[in-house]
């Protein structure tokens, strides 16, 4: 089918070129928090300023108490492993990050963790939560020894004037640590309110997305490079898609030189990098009838979360404006019948994005799939996608990562109410624990004694923490304990 606009639209796209405004101005967020963990000094990440936690003579330090907590340098860094990642700190009890908020909103909070060993200490052993701001981010988390450092990162809305980043242990001899710590705030259209939810029997508007806590679980770029946090306006990372993509004859990859023509009121370059646009796969018919078939992403995602799915277009692939029509599926169903880019940006190479709220499969896969449409037409591109992000969403408690909500996390942490009754009480413990030992001997057992065993109160590696004395809080008293008691370190840390 020739399309009879074909040289007006050629026309139209002609004078929005030349005309359409092209912003360069770069992203500056007003809060900016990057600070190097277990560090006395700063360092410099792809000419980023990351600020020591150490300086307490600063006022304005977001490490409240560096009481029981170590730092902690790698003595053998990998030769070009970014300076943040040589050091850490460790948290021996619940400690606080707290960073000033200026411009109330959603904030992009970045976790870095790249576990070493250290002074007996090997980080990959940590088991930890961590709480921002009211909400459990991670629990039970430890860190794989890996070559690349992990890097979580979370969108939290901030009405306060400040955003607190909780680091707690799992239990009284364990630890948890990081390497550093983003907080910035985000550009104001990178979240929208409003989602399109999508499910087998609905499609329905979504709101309230911007005050839900997210994590990032994928950001890919469909056909493209790797696009790293140097090349992005907010510091992100974007994988290329080659892992997700299910092989397809029928698609190809496309790569555009041209100017990607951000437009007011579109996907800004704080929304989406050039790098992302002007790279795609495309389903194209170069002969007179229409592929019958689908190019489809899978993800491993994790039951009993919804999660936002932002996808990204950018038709640089078509002639002219009007010829590209398709499908966009998830999990299978219908999420935009006959999507028509050029309508909405009245020209080609303009990026455009659209947000999806879909419930995790049963299977644990969350499929994305672009296709021909009933309004497809032969000779031309037949769908294309440029990019893909998948954020999981906080459940109903409030966590991403479990059932807990933050304040039973929190009260799992054991109290030292107990203060000095313990050691009596222990005492009374052991010699109960006894007797009924010997009882159970002389008697031959005759009995099923149940007996546990007690609850020891280890803090290990004392030797390493650098403060220990000034402890305001609840833990005061069982210092003593912690002292006597455990001169050694955790048994699942390194000699
Ligand atoms: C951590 O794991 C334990 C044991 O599996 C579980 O009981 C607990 O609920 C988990 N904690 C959180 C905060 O999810
Ligand atoms: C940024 O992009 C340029 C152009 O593709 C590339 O040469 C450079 O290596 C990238 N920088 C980083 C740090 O990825
Ligand atoms: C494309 O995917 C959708 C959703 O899974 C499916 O209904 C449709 O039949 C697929 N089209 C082709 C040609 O496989
Ligand atoms: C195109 O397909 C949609 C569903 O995908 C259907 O509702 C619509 O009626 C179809 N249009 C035509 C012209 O067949
Ligand atoms: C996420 O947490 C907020 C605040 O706790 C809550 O209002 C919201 O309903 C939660 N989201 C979901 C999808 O349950």
């Amino acid at each position: 089918m020739e399309n009879p606009c074909t040289n007006l639209t050629l026309f139209l796209f002609l004078s929005f070129s030349l005309f359409s405004a092209f912003t360069l101005s770069s992203f500056s967020p007003t809060d900016n928090h990057l600070i190097n963990c277990g560090s006395s000094v700063d360092a410099s990440v792809y000419n980023r300023h990351f600020a020591s936690d150490d300086d307490f003579s600063n006022p304005n330090s977001p490490l409240l108490s560096a009481t029981r907590t170590t730092p902690l340098a790698n003595q053998n860094p990998a030769p070009n492993s970014p300076q943040i990642y040589n050091t850490a700190r460790i948290f021996w009890k619940p400690t606080k990050y707290e960073f000033e908020v200026n411009d109330p909103g959603t904030h992009m909070v970045r976790l870095h963790f790249h576990p070493f060993v250290s002074s007996d200490l090997d980080l990959s052993y940590a088991e930890f939560h961590v709480l921002v701001n009211g909400f459990v981010v991670l629990s039970n988390f430890t860190v794989a020894n890996t070559a690349t450092p992990l890097v979580k990162e979370y969108f939290i809305w901030v009405e306060s004037n400040k955003l607190v980043i909780t680091f707690m242990p799992t239990r009284r001899d364990e630890f948890g640590f990081v390497n550093a710590i983003e907080v910035i705030s985000a550009p104001k259209d990178l979240i929208a309110d409003t989602a399109i939810f999508v499910s087998g029997t609905r499609t329905e508007k979504f709101d309230g997305l911007t005050k839900q806590a997210l994590e990032t679980l994928y950001r890919i770029n469909v056909g493209g490079p790797k696009v790293t946090p140097f090349n992005d306006t907010v510091w992100r990372t974007w994988v290329p898609d080659d892992v997700f993509f299910e092989p397809s004859e029928i698609s190809r990859r496309i790569y555009s030189s041209g100017r990607i023509k951000y437009q007011n009121g579109g996907a800004s370059r704080e929304v989406g990098p050039d790098f992302v646009y002007s790279s795609a796969r495309v389903i194209a018919s170069t002969s007179a009838s229409i592929p019958d078939a689908n190019m489809t992403w899978n993800f491993a995602v994790m039951e009993g979360y919804q999660y936002l799915v932002r996808l990204h277009f950018c038709d640089i692939a078509s002639m002219s404006l009007g010829l590209l029509y398709f499908n966009v599926y998830i999990n299978g169903n219908l999420a935009y019948d006959n999507l028509d880019l050029s309508s909405i940006t009245y020209m080609l190479a303009s990026p455009f994005y659209a947000d999806f709220v879909v419930e995790s499969e049963k299977d644990g896969v969350l499929r994305v799939s672009v296709g021909p449409s009933n309004m497809s037409m032969t000779h031309t591109v037949d769908a294309i996608l440029n990019g893909v992000e998948i954020m999981k969403m906080n459940n109903s408690v409030g966590s991403l990562d479990g059932k807990m909500c933050a304040g039973m996390v929190l009260r799992s942490w054991p109290r030292g109410k107990i203060g000095i009754f313990f050691p009596l009480v222990a005492v009374v413990c052991l010699v109960l624990s006894v007797s009924v030992l010997m009882h159970k001997r002389t008697v031959g057992g005759r009995d099923t004694v149940a007996w546990s065993k007690l609850p020891t109160d280890d803090a290990p590696g004392d030797k390493l923490k650098h403060e220990d004395d000034d402890d305001n809080d609840d833990d005061d008293e069982d210092n003593e304990i912690d002292n006597d008691e455990h001169e050694h370190l955790s048994g699942k840390a390194k000699a």
